[in-house]
């Protein structure tokens, strides 16, 4: 049985004192997965396929798209062959990635009970590791310099440094607020403009940019948005509405969840983390399980490996070519104060990311039962997400209704539009839906 959710975090309290507590998250559900349905989502590579391109004459089905007619009506069982057609480069790819695959089967598998809905997802990684590394530092001698990066950056592309990014997956869900999400999904969030989208401006626009930069968000980049959130018809990344209307619509409900789960930033401490989008992609209020190990003054690590828990006080670049234990450094199980003086050497590898359950608060903490485990080269991520989480920056979900989530998968080391999506996908909690949540005793 699953312990009332009062008892599990007195358990979770009391005993964070004594041992730290990512060991101690309750991930296990009551539940004999064996026994429930699977559902093969196929996500694919969209590339360069933004709101304004699904719009523009380059797209045959860009009128029908206007009048918000399901892709899948045009689309349904192609998501394969459009992926591969994509990723292979051509006008919705300028910069492929050689050998990338073109699509990904997602498997999921969903369960309720009245407090939590649970899912358990597994795919197949194209490399033959999991993607743990990110914004790793290496010491070159004299200073610490961020090291490796996604495949799609020219250094790596270049060889000079390897790919590092993680792995992750992420969960859109509207319940539906948000008009044409059921139709056309993920897409109504991607705009030309953002990181890696033709039009993405100078960061020096963004910065002035008095609702995105300084004087508002403090950005120097774009992310998702939606369509609701702008003021002209070809929905611009800088005609954004005024803060008074955004946060109107915010309180109307009108905003995507957006949770993801993260193989270097928040498996390492059970969780994922908690977002929403609507005139850019934010997160929740609170406290992330992730912030950075990096003194941006000085760029010298803030924490490093503790050698008394751990044998040794950093990674070294050797360990990243077999796969670093521990990958992640976490502020209440195995770190401690970086020390400047001991004698560092060339090659050294420290996290450029630290992490803690225990910091991670308020509503930005609400995925906090979530684990990733990589075994055959796949991902199993088993996510327990309460049906209410108490927050209003959340979606509440109800049983007996059903919802329209979008699934991402960033794979073998790769961000921005280098991923897997998915078309829309109903879901019903108890009943109905692509897949739905089956009802537990
Ligand atoms: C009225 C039919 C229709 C609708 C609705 C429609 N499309 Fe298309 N789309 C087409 C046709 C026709 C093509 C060109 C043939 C092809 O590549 O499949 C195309 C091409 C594409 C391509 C390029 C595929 C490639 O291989 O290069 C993408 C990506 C795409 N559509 C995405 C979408 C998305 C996302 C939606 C929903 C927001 C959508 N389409 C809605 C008809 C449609």
């Amino acid at each position: 049985m699953l312990p009332a959710p009062s008892r599990y975090f007195t358990v979770v309290a009391v005993a964070t004192f004594w041992l730290g507590t990512s060991a101690l998250a309750d991930t296990t559900p009551p539940i004999d997965w064996t026994s429930l349905p699977v559902e093969e989502i196929t996500l694919f590579y969209p590339g360069q396929s933004s709101f304004q391109w699904l719009h523009s004459r380059e797209h045959p089905g860009a009128r029908m798209v206007g009048r918000g007619i399901a892709c899948k009506r045009c689309h349904d069982d192609a998501e394969q062959s459009m992926g591969n057609d994509i990723v292979s480069g051509g006008r919705l790819e300028p910069d492929p990635i050689e050998g990338k695959n073109g699509s990904l089967q997602l498997a999921v598998q969903a369960a309720h009970d009245e407090k939590n809905l649970y899912l358990r997802f597994r795919w197949k990684t194209q490399a033959e590791r999991p993607g743990v590394m990110h914004n790793y530092m290496r010491y070159d001698g004299q200073a610490w310099a961020f090291y490796g990066g996604p495949r799609s950056a020219m250094r790596v592309r270049q060889g000079q440094e390897p790919p590092l990014y993680e792995d992750r997956l992420a969960i859109m869900i509207d319940d539906g607020d948000v008009e044409r999400f059921a139709e056309q999904g993920c897409w109504l969030s991607c705009h030309n403009g953002m990181r890696d989208m033709p039009g993405e401006p100078a960061a020096e626009a963004v910065r002035s940019h008095p609702y995105l930069g300084e004087g508002g968000l403090g950005r120097d980049d774009v992310r998702k948005y939606l369509p609701v959130s702008r003021t002209d018809t070809s929905i611009s990344w800088d005609k954004v509405k005024s803060p008074e209307d955004l946060a109107k619509l915010k309180e109307r409900g009108v905003f995507l969840d957006l949770m993801q789960w993260r193989a270097a930033r928040s498996n390492p401490v059970d969780m994922a983390d908690d977002g929403f989008v609507l005139g850019y992609r934010l997160f929740d209020d609170g406290n992330n399980p992730f912030s950075w190990n990096v003194d941006r003054n000085s760029m010298t690590p803030q924490f490093m490996f503790d050698p008394e828990k751990v044998g040794k006080k950093s990674l070294t670049v050797s360990d990243i070519e077999t796969g670093p234990e521990p990958a992640a450094l976490i502020r209440e199980e195995n770190a401690t104060r970086y020390n400047p003086d001991a004698e560092w050497k060339e090659g050294d590898v420290l996290p450029g990311r630290l992490l803690s359950r225990v910091d991670a608060r308020g509503s930005a903490a609400d995925n906090a039962r979530v684990a990733g485990k990589w075994e055959d080269g796949s991902w199993i991520v088993t996510w327990i997400r309460p049906l209410d989480t108490g927050h209003g920056d959340d979606i509440t979900l109800k049983r007996g209704n059903t919802y329209t989530f979008g699934f991402a998968v960033h794979d073998d080391n790769v961000t921005t539009r280098f991923h897997f999506v998915s078309f829309p996908v109903v879901v019903g909690i108890g009943k109905g839906g692509d897949i739905t949540a089956v009802q537990l005793n």
